[in-house]
């Protein structure tokens, strides 16, 4: 396994938040808790995945409610579209999470980020998650200014976090590069101080880490 895989796994161990959604491989609740972790902060989600699921426990509780109570149970979140698709793709799945990638990542509101991280969480099927969090990283860790919002760089991007996956192990080295980029490589005070990739980190060693991850357009 390469430095960066070893060492994300090893801090995931000792680092891992402790999310409701956490607790389980249920394919459903992994969907809910990404659709709401898609434009919502961690602490604001939480209190709403719990609600939500309590509600709305499984498939098919969720199919048969009205697309009102639904969007009463969204009240806050803002994004309301992100309720309705939930709603839509749950009366789209006959009572039954799909359990190929292509049919999830078919489903309405889940887009190439979503899909892998429900089908490497839920299924551990080997998919690396790229969000804003693993651009971060992976431009800091490998020194790459080649702007994240460039086709270049979503190509490079995407082929470099496939490469630093570990395939045996998808579920738990997406979420450890997803907690490390929110906890330690953080876009304003990254804890450079105390980061067990500093001896190999190239922005680092460059002083770059500030200037990394380039966005051509802002
Ligand atoms: N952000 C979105 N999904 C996440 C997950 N599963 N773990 C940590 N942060 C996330």
């Amino acid at each position: 396994m390469n430095r960066l895989t070893e060492a994300l796994l090893d801090w995931y161990a000792d680092n891992k938040r402790d999310l409701p959604w956490r607790g389980t491989t249920d394919p459903y609740r992994i969907w809910i808790s990404e659709i709401i972790l898609q434009q919502t902060r961690v602490v604001q989600g939480y209190e709403y995945f719990l609600r939500f699921i309590r509600r709305f426990p499984d498939v098919r509780t969720l199919a048969s409610a009205s697309e009102d109570e639904v969007l009463k149970y969204w009240q806050g979140l803002g994004y309301y579209s992100r309720a309705r698709n939930l709603h839509a793709a749950a009366k789209s799945m006959n009572g039954k999470f799909p359990e190929s990638y292509q049919e999830v990542r078919a489903l309405k509101g889940v887009g190439d980020y979503t899909a892998a991280a429900i089908c490497s969480i839920a299924y551990n099927m080997p998919y690396a998650v790229v969000d804003g969090n693993v651009y971060r990283v992976l431009s800091r860790y490998c020194g790459i200014d080649v702007p994240i919002d460039s086709t270049e760089g979503k190509k490079l991007f995407a082929a470099l976090a496939d490469e630093m996956l570990d395939k045996s192990r998808p579920a738990a080295y997406n979420q450890a590069i997803m907690d490390f980029g929110a906890i330690q490589c953080t876009p304003q005070s990254p804890n450079c101080m105390f980061c067990p990739l500093a001896d190999s980190c190239s922005a680092l060693s460059k002083g770059q880490v500030m200037q990394l991850p380039v966005k051509q357009h802002r």
